[in-house]
């Protein structure tokens, strides 16, 4: 996947998404419904001088999770603590960041799809009534003990809500999905970002990258990144629409903003499978991606575009797909 930036917290790609990030909600664009019934949450909370209830972010790779715990915290004037599923690997840990925290603060759980069982067991009590279960002693003179937590607020962040266990998922207050931009939003976020970084750029560029970013943020500001070295190279520094589709056409990202890994999942799907239904691992095996790669970051864009469709036998290719590789349309296909 060196092709496209699905994680955003390592490397120097990684500064620029702090740089580029909005801290407050105003500043925020986009994903209007969910921004206006978290700020009526945060504002009531504020209100009564409470801990904000425990939120779930969940939505496909790069679109704003991450953004949008620092911006709660920063709304609700706490500290944050950011850690993830991963990185807790005892239930001692997660019970020592729990007894630091201070009250109404903000503990951010990236990836929380990925916690183990015995530390989501910590967690239960902890989000339900801040209250630790420790048990002192081994054998038949132990004794369970509760100690009160503060009233903190978890943000859970997750690509794949379904894969979060009900007790974990339904223990949380406030659950927020996060979809792909419209184009007007993402040009607006383009335009913030060219603004940002210094980058001149006309509107029409901004629109023509944003249709081709798959509706995310991220992909949006990297390319945006990947447009300005063109422009320095190639041009004058300027970035226009036509300057901006040449350089997109050099990071093979087409028209629709499909990039070289959708095409070859799709081309392949049509090839040798002829149009589907194909499973997916035997399309991971075909592409030479992760099954989890292809369902996370490849497949939901695909699918929101209607080029593709799951069925219970595996995912079949929609007329659509066919029009958009220049292939012959088949009699009797799905997608009308
Ligand atoms: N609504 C928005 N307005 C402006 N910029 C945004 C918005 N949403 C996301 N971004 C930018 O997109 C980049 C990626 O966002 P973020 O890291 O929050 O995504 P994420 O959903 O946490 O991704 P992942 O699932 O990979 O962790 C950041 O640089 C952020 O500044
Ligand atoms: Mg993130």
């Amino acid at each position: 996947m060196q092709d496209r930036v699905v994680s955003g917290n390592q490397g120097p790609e990684a500064d620029t998404e702090r740089t580029l990030r909005p801290d407050r909600l105003r500043e925020y664009i986009g994903q209007d419904d969910l921004k206006e019934r978290l700020s009526i949450f945060i504002q009531a909370s504020l209100g009564r001088k409470e801990a904000l209830d425990h939120v779930l972010l969940y939505g496909p790779p790069g679109l704003g999770k991450t953004t949008l715990a620092h911006i709660i915290a920063n709304e609700m004037g706490v500290g944050i603590r950011y850690t993830s599923g991963p990185a807790i690997e005892r239930p001692g840990d997660l019970a020592s960041i729990l007894t630091n925290i201070d009250d109404r603060e903000v503990l951010f759980i990236d990836e929380i799809h990925r916690l183990s069982r015995p530390v989501e067991e910590v967690l239960y009590p902890a989000m339900e009534d801040f209250a630790l279960d420790l048990v002192l002693g081994k054998g038949p003179g132990a004794r369970s003990v509760r100690l009160d937590l503060p009233h903190f607020t978890l943000v859970g962040a997750t690509t794949r809500p379904g894969m979060l266990a009900s007790p974990l998922r339904d223990r949380f207050g406030v659950l927020l999905h996060l979809d792909f931009y419209d184009p007007a939003d993402l040009a607006e976020i383009v335009g913030r970002s060219a603004k940002v970084l210094g980058i001149p750029m006309n509107l029409e560029a901004a629109h023509e990258i944003a249709r081709r970013s798959r509706g995310t943020p991220r992909i949006a500001n990297r390319l945006l990144k990947r447009i300005r070295d063109y422009a320095q190279v190639r041009g004058d520094g300027q970035v226009s629409k036509l300057l901006a589709v040449e350089a997109l056409e050099l990071l093979e990202v087409d028209p629709q903003g499909l990039d070289k890994i959708d095409r070859r999942l799709l081309l392949s799907i049509a090839q040798r499978y002829q149009g589907g239904p194909v499973g997916l691992d035997t399309l991971s095996a075909a592409v030479g991606e992760e099954a989890g790669t292809i369902e996370d970051v490849v497949e939901p864009y695909l699918l929101q575009q209607g080029f593709l469709q799951r069925t219970p036998r595996g995912r079949v290719l929609t007329r659509q797909a066919y029009q958009h590789l220049g292939l012959p349309v088949a009699p009797g296909m799905m997608g009308d």
